[in-house]
């Protein structure tokens, strides 16, 4: 495989983001480090799910959580990881009315020799910080992050579930915390991590095929906006044709994935049908299924993986997608693959130990 797809490396240039509205790099602060953890360990201990209980997605958490607070005149605070516990929130934050909070998502995977390793975490690393420089929150040391991230799943690694598809779900937020209606640059954030033993992102197994809505009276992202940012929740299609596996451009609309990333570059090492980057309409779907030129149709994320769609209502027509009378093949390769790597079968240079 060539390296440049294996190497793992950060990003040297973060795309352009817009300064000017930041005023004189105000989002200029200290960083925190992992060598100042302070570790608080809970004293109720929560009973972790048994291994016959379905995990669902999101609705169970371990018992710590990484805290890290920011004021503008102070810097950082030393990162603490403490009790999962509620934010108290003035009722003025700045997260609650401006929408000045950011997310990621990523999983860790328990391998059969009970490493459990985070899948490309620099990848969630480099996207978190542009989002932070987008909304002018505070920027931090990315390694420093990954670091805490990675004691606290340290702290918290029997809650890693080891079934078969279960994954520990990791998901750090930045929010402003600006006790002020005044809009502005914020002068308080607040980092923190949450981890949540999951299963299956939608009802059913890894091929179960989901129907889509696509309406073109509700619009999620457009030019100019925020789409290609992780500032909300947002879903992702990739049309395939005939030897070709399409999805759209990194345009400033779409979210720039980790898995959508690794399918990229998976297809890109085999180097057996071609894999393109371009727009992907509606119609132009329309038309290919009418010609049955389209094959397969997923989307991709960390929360679901790879996952088949088998119809989309568009304009009040149900498009049925044959994805899944078509093996899916190419879905079930690439389920198979990345499994491979994520739970540590295949070793792999994407994956981060903990
Ligand atoms: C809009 C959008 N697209 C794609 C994805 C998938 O990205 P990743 O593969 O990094 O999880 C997400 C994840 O939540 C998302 O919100």
């Amino acid at each position: 495989m060539a390296a440049g797809v294996l190497r793992q490396v950060w990003a040297p240039k973060l795309l352009p983001v817009p300064w000017m509205l930041c005023g004189p790099r105000r989002c200029v602060s200290s960083n925190f480090k992992a060598a100042d953890l302070q570790i608080q360990v809970t004293k109720e201990p929560q009973k972790k799910p048994g291994p016959s209980q379905p995990l669902l997605f999101g609705k169970t958490f371990t018992d710590h959580m990484l805290m890290v607070e920011w004021d503008k005149t102070t810097g950082w605070s030393p990162p603490r990881i403490q009790p999962f516990q509620s934010l108290t929130l003035h009722p003025a934050c700045s997260a609650l009315h401006y929408s000045l909070q950011l997310f990621e998502g990523l999983k860790a995977y328990k391998g059969s020799d009970q490493q459990v390793r985070l899948f490309r975490p620099w990848l969630n690393m480099d996207r978190m910080l542009r989002s932070a420089r987008r909304l002018c929150l505070p920027g931090f040391d990315k390694q420093e992050l990954l670091e805490c991230i990675r004691r606290l799943i340290e702290v918290d690694k029997d809650w890693v579930p080891d079934g078969s598809g279960t994954s520990l779900y990791v998901r750090p937020v930045l929010i402003g915390n600006e006790p002020s209606l005044g809009v502005g640059v914020v002068t308080r954030a607040l980092l923190y991590v949450i981890l949540c033993p999951v299963g299956s992102y939608f009802r059913g197994d890894s091929m179960t095929p989901v129907s889509l809505l696509a309406d073109p009276t509700f619009i999620r992202a457009w030019t100019g906006g925020v789409g290609d940012y992780k500032l909300g929740g947002r879903p992702s299609v990739i049309p395939d044709s005939v030897l070709e596996l399409a999805t759209p451009p990194l345009d400033g609309i779409i979210l720039p994935g980790v898995v959508r990333q690794s399918l990229l570059d998976l297809a890109r090492t085999w180097n057996e049908f071609r894999v393109v980057e371009r727009k992907v309409t509606m119609r132009g779907l329309q038309r290919a299924l009418e010609e049955r030129r389209v094959r397969e149709v997923f989307g991709s994320g960390t929360a679901c993986q790879v996952c088949p769609v088998h119809q989309i209502l568009y304009e009040g027509q149900q498009l049925h997608i044959p994805t899944m009378e078509n093996g899916p093949e190419l879905i079930l390769r690439f389920q198979k693959e990345l499994k491979a790597i994520q739970y540590g079968a295949r070793a792999h240079d994407w994956m981060f130990p903990v």
